[in-house]
């Protein structure tokens, strides 16, 4: 064992390789999105939280010690050596018992309690799906919830059967990959949550070797679930149409059909700028900020593959589509990815 320091807690971590095998198991490289809930929790006040894949606990012991209206953490793993761990980390960082709760039990079977929580937080090996249709019972009318996936090769096109076996969502190899995945996981969350008669309106949304949703719940599913639509996509020019189209209107390609896919918001931008304010690492969150709504990226690497020339400067092509009065920025997910409202056609017309 060894003792890390994360925000303010000291957290006990097997000192071993970090494996499945693990007495706990913990990704220091999973510290940037630890860090980002903290910064969302402490906008959004929660009182009482759930860490349902809790292993070392370092999350619910940030969240008791950096969260200032945080009055109880229940803490769960379904591995008897990690609840161990929970117990002594809870030891090392002075919490007090009333101020949380600890079980061993299948996460599922604790959301099977009905117990509510203003904050839950899905954080398993892989695929957070198994998770996602009994959460809902965990969860009240304004609360928040956190999911991460590192199933990353089904997300993002890469495993397509993968991904609809475990989404529902057909996907291809696309150009706007990060934004894929980050749609796929919202897609599954927003229909779990349906049938609990439950929507959820995302705060902010991260990818990187692993995806990351949060957002806030409300109630009445429909009208997210006309965001959910089918999405065309041409693997020749990487033009993107919502909707079902057969030929590519561009380039004359068959199209291939993606989803169905949340084509809505995938942060809340208001709620991004004040992140922003609290947040140390912002460059990220900056991007985000800023960050225009139109779904989906256009990576310039792929733009100039097909147009057969030597990428140019991201900011330039950012500032030329909004000469021409189109809505232009870059995207958080990718740093050679642009949002823009402009056609396939303009785009290219604009690269040439
Ligand atoms: C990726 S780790 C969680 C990491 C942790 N949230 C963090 O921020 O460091 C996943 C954890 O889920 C636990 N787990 C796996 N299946 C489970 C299940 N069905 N119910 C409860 N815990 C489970 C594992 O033992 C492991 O500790």
């Amino acid at each position: 064992m060894k003792i890390v320091t994360e925000g303010e807690a000291k957290v006990c971590v097997p000192s071993e390789s970090l494996t499945k095998r693990s007495e706990a198991f913990y990704n220091p490289g999973m510290e940037y999105q630890r860090d980002v809930t903290i910064a969302i929790l402490q906008l959004t006040k929660p009182k009482e939280a759930l860490d349902p894949l809790a292993a070392t606990g370092v999350r619910g012991i940030r969240i008791l010690l950096e969260v200032p209206t945080i009055q109880k953490v229940v803490f769960n793993d379904a591995n008897p050596n990690a609840v161990k761990l929970i117990e002594k980390n809870l030891e090392v960082n002075c919490i007090k018992k009333s101020r949380y709760e600890i079980c061993n039990k299948d996460a599922n079977l604790l959301f099977l309690e009905k117990r509510k929580y203003d904050f839950v937080d899905i954080d398993p090996f892989g695929s957070p799906a198994r998770y996602l249709r009994n959460v809902g019972f965990t969860l009240h009318k304004d609360s928040i919830i956190g999911v991460t996936a590192t199933d990353s090769g089904a997300l993002s096109g890469k495993f397509a059967k993968a991904c609809f076996r475990r989404y529902g969502v057909f996907v291809e190899r696309t150009d706007f990959a990060k934004e894929l995945g980050v749609r796929v996981l919202i897609t599954s969350i927003l229909q779990n949550l349906a049938i609990h008669n439950m929507t959820f309106k995302p705060l902010y949304s991260h990818a990187n070797h692993y995806f990351r949703v949060v957002g806030q719940i409300e109630y009445g599913p429909d009208k997210n679930l006309s965001k959910i639509q089918m999405v065309s996509y041409c693997s020749n020019c990487h033009n993107k149409k919502i909707g079902i189209e057969k030929t590519c209107d561009n380039c004359e390609s068959r199209m291939k059909i993606l989803g169905p896919l949340w084509t809505g918001k995938i942060q809340d931008r208001a709620f991004v700028q004040k992140m922003l304010l609290k947040f140390a690492r912002k460059k990220e969150i900056e991007i985000c900020s800023q960050e225009v709504d139109h779904p989906f990226y256009y990576d310039l690497h792929h733009l100039s593959k097909f147009l057969k020339i030597s990428s140019p400067k991201i900011e330039n092509v950012i500032e030329t589509l909004r000469k021409h009065g189109f809505a232009a920025s870059r995207t958080h997910l990718c740093a050679t990815g642009v949002k823009t409202n402009a056609e396939i056609r303009d785009i290219l017309k604009i690269f040439k």
